[in-house]
């Protein structure tokens, strides 16, 4: 290999694009050719003994990788904010002390992870087990126990026809439910279900008390969610490893990295939707709004307000919440102090929702919530409003 070192000088300022005008006597060069083009273009010439030439590309070449050199750096200063480097510092070192202190406690407990084949991983997912189980149950005698896990296995596999006859045939034989072996204790979405009922039935104090719990679960479940999309020990054994041979930048292949986080942590926003059917409106603010209201007729006014604040937080523009706060805010003497775990889960959620929009662009996140808002929209009636005539009676759709 021949070196290809150039003695002549060029001038060249850096920072502004050259003039091409000023090297290219007595040759016409589109304006377009990158350093690629240049290089392989005079490697042509330096093949065919055309020193001149040669000359001439190489140091347009240069230029060009130079100029290139500056302007990224030129870039990197317009785009990033004082302090974005230490900050990305501090937020790597959260990540990396964060995962490796994950790992060590693991590794602990249960040695080096499983390596798990994707069937296991989707049996778990789907409570299939619980499929087996019920029928091994059955087997036994146990009718009631039968009747649990088949009850489990439903509520993650709602289309499943022969799960839907198993339920319905133990239903008809176990009449007392109080004995059924607690394998998953009521998640969010159950504590919801059963909150609903009481509040149609106008028990407000037990709706309260499930709808509460409710609450508390769904901050609990989601906050647990998120973070099983960045942690995890056990692993998927034919899962694909980033290939670090790409030479594409550092920061290009981590945001691809970072954007399956982010996915995945917004489907965890997305998961309780999903479970309650013929929703009217998100899951959340659904559960605040029966919440609120539940509170209030228990005459516990503090917890409303609590409520209905965050519920705005959601939903800024509500009319009737925001009548329903202010009648709240006049009942009381002094403005409570916010649900600071709610609010914080909130503002998390908030983040979210912003840094998949940064990565997947604003266009693609407006079509994700319009898709959602088709059934967010749809019926409004539960928000229960204070009647401001009469001031204490609350229009309430049911
Ligand atoms: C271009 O080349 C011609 C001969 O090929 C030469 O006479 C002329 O001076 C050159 N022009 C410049 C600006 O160097
Ligand atoms: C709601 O639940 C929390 C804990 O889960 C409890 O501290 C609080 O007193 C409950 N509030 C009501 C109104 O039941
Ligand atoms: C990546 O590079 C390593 C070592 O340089 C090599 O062993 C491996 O085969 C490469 N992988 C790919 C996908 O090119």
């Amino acid at each position: 290999m021949a070196a290809y070192s150039v003695v002549s000088l060029i001038l060249v300022a850096m920072s502004l694009k050259y003039s091409r005008s000023q090297l290219v006597v007595n040759f016409t060069l589109p304006s377009t050719e990158d350093y690629l083009e240049l290089y392989s273009t005079s490697l042509v010439h330096y093949r065919n003994e055309d020193y001149q030439k040669t000359q001439l590309y190489t140091e347009l070449a240069l230029a060009d990788k130079r100029y290139r050199d500056v302007m990224l750096f030129k870039c990197y200063q317009r785009c990033s904010d004082q302090g974005s480097q230490k900050s990305q510092q501090l937020f790597f070192l959260a990540l990396v002390n964060e995962e490796k202190c994950t790992r060590k406690c693991m590794k602990k407990l249960f040695g080096q992870p499983l390596q798990l084949p994707l069937w296991v991983i989707k049996d778990f997912k789907f409570r299939k087990p619980y499929s087996f189980l019920q029928y091994s149950y059955y087997q036994l005698g146990d009718l009631t126990s039968a009747y649990e896990a088949a009850l489990i296995n439903l509520k993650y596999n709602p289309d499943s026809e022969m799960m839907q006859g198993n339920v319905k045939f133990y239903s008809k034989k176990v009449k007392d439910k109080s004995r059924m072996l607690p394998h998953e204790l009521p998640d969010s979405v159950d504590e919801f279900n059963m909150g609903v009922r009481s509040y149609m039935n106008h028990d407000y104090e037990t709706a309260t008390t499930h709808l509460n719990q409710s609450l508390s679960l769904y901050i609990e479940e989601t906050k647990k969610c998120k973070i099983r999309c960045a942690t995890g020990y056990d692993e998927y054994a034919d899962k694909k490893q980033p290939d670090l041979n790409d030479t594409s930048t550092f920061q290009d292949q981590f945001v691809r990295l970072y954007q399956d986080v982010m996915e995945c942590r917004y489907k965890c926003l997305e998961k309780h939707d999903k479970m309650v059917p013929d929703l009217s409106e998100d899951y959340l603010p659904k559960l605040l709004n029966y919440l609120q209201f539940s509170a209030y007729q228990i005459k516990d006014i503090v917890f409303a307000h609590q409520i209905a604040t965050e519920y705005l937080s959601l939903n800024s523009g509500d009319q009737t919440m925001t009548n329903n706060l202010k009648y709240f805010t006049g009942q009381l003497e002094s403005a409570p102090e916010g649900y600071i775990i709610l609010r914080n889960l909130i503002e998390e959620n908030r983040l979210d929702m912003e840094v998949l929009s940064a990565i997947v662009g604003k266009k693609e996140m407006r079509k994700r919530l319009k898709d959602k808002q088709n059934y967010v929209l749809g019926d409004m009636g539960l928000v229960s409003e204070l009647n401001p005539d009469k001031n204490i009676l609350w229009r309430n759709s049911y």
